[in-house]
């Protein structure tokens, strides 16, 4: 089977890493792909919403299954574009369509769906420009911290959370009339604050069948003891040590259970990854997000946690027999810490050579993020550049091994976290 992976992540290399291992696997292609998907694919250098570029690859190159990474092309509606060309719509796509996709597309649309099939989360109402009055009587009802989400993609910067009523009630105003997040914020979702540990959990569906991946937890801002702005993701861990059997059985029951029932009783037809976020408040689960697509640093503790065939897995959500397949997962602890550019999440230089790759040992495994490989050498091409990934008995065990084989890798002005774990 040939296949093409939209996206240049940490995620879509540990996608394609772990593809790589099939002898189902014929043919992989990347688009567009890192340093680290050119030595085991072939990256083509498209972008991954241009998708009359997508088909032309996919059909040049006998490409059976497309499989996307991030959220935009799939809020985009890349599978439909799919179903709805006749010489793409027996490609295999993995990735909802676009109605399903707006669960992540649109908080107001998930928080309905979350009240309509009655799912634990946080109260809420929405607001437009149109009912800005409204907005600030109602944050008048709630307690401090007040939580301020812009309606649609902003590329994860889109939710604030204020300490102070003033505060709130003007950047409220600045989100909906001053367009703070473009058309994002043309609708600001919020909410109740939760107070509480976060999580994920991750679920692989055909629409009918699923199977629940391992959880994760990951470490979203820059500075140790969890301070400073917030990133895409410092480093992961699978599973999270304080999540138990009983607990486990609360989110299958009160959230997993209804959320695949609700997309039946919906009609939205799903095959993909749903990524929960989730809140645990005391010790009961709350949804604060559904995303249509893995977690980036996640994937790179998720999916190496995985024994099954990946290719097998995604060929039965294709085909709806996702049932059939008996899930294996690894009991041992992976952790991963992402390697960034100095100055991420702010300004930040590119294209500085990586040194020590090769030096790394079979202990941990280096999954590329933002690299690019020119002229035989691999240099920086993004703000999180490189993510690394352990095995352990335990959480320590696995962050040790990949904190001993970071001393091998240098880039100038190289930044981690050297304290992922430290609330655990
Ligand atoms: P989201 O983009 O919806 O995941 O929100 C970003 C972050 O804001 C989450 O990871 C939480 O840390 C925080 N957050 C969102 N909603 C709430 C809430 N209702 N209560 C407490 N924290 C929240
Ligand atoms: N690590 C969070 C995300 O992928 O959205």
């Amino acid at each position: 089977m040939n296949i093409l992976i939209l996206g240049s992540g940490g995620r879509e290399h540990a996608i394609a890493w772990k593809l790589n291992q099939s002898p189902k696997l014929s043919k992989l292609f990347i688009a567009p792909g890192n340093a680290g998907t050119a030595k085991i694919g072939k990256n083509i250098p498209i972008g991954v919403n241009d998708f009359e570029s997508v088909k032309k690859s996919v059909l040049s190159e006998s490409i059976d299954m497309l499989i996307v990474g991030p959220e935009d092309p799939l809020v985009n509606g890349i599978h439909d574009f799919f179903l709805n060309d006749p010489e793409l719509k027996n490609i295999a796509v993995i990735g909802p369509q676009k109605a399903a996709a707006t669960l992540e597309g649109s908080k107001e649309f998930a928080k309905e769906f979350l009240f309509r099939h009655n799912i634990p989360t946080a109260a809420y109402q929405s607001f437009t420009s149109d009912n800005l009055i409204e907005g600030y009587a109602f944050l008048e009802t709630l307690k401090p911290p007040y939580v301020l989400k812009a309606d649609g993609l902003a590329a994860g910067k889109g939710v604030l959370i204020l300490n102070d009523l003033q505060e709130a009630k003007d950047e409220l105003k600045t989100m909906l009339i001053d367009a703070k997040f473009g058309s994002a914020s043309a609708t600001v979702v919020i909410e109740e604050f939760l107070a509480g540990i976060e999580l994920s959990v991750f679920v692989l569906t055909d629409g009918q069948g699923y199977k629940v991946l391992p959880t994760a937890k990951d470490y979203k801002r820059i500075g140790e003891g969890d301070t400073g702005l917030n990133t895409g993701g410092m480093g992961a861990i699978s599973p999270v040590p304080f999540v138990n059997e009983e607990f486990l059985e609360k989110v299958h029951k009160r959230i997993i259970k209804p959320t695949i029932e609700g997309l039946n009783k919906d009609q939205l037809p799903y095959k993909g990854f749903i990524f929960i976020g989730l809140i645990k408040v005391g010790d009961d689960p709350f949804v604060i997000e559904y995303n249509v697509r893995l977690g980036d640093p996640e994937t790179e503790v998720v999916i190496p946690r995985i024994k099954n065939d990946l290719v097998e897995l995604f060929t039965a959500v294709a085909a709806g027999k996702l049932n059939s397949i008996e899930l294996e997962i690894d009991e041992r602890t992976a952790t991963t810490v992402m390697l960034v550019s100095g100055g991420y999440p702010q300004a930040y230089n590119k294209g500085i050579e990586i040194k020590g790759i090769d030096q790394v040992d079979e202990e941990s495994i280096v999954f590329h993020a933002g690299t690019q490989l020119k002229e035989q050498k691999i240099l920086t091409n993004g703000g999180r550049v490189m993510a690394i990934t352990s095995f352990g008995k335990n959480f320590r065990e696995g962050l040790n091994k990949s904190y001993q084989n970071i001393d091998k890798i240098h880039f100038d002005n190289m930044y981690y976290r050297k304290d992922l774990g430290f609330d655990l």
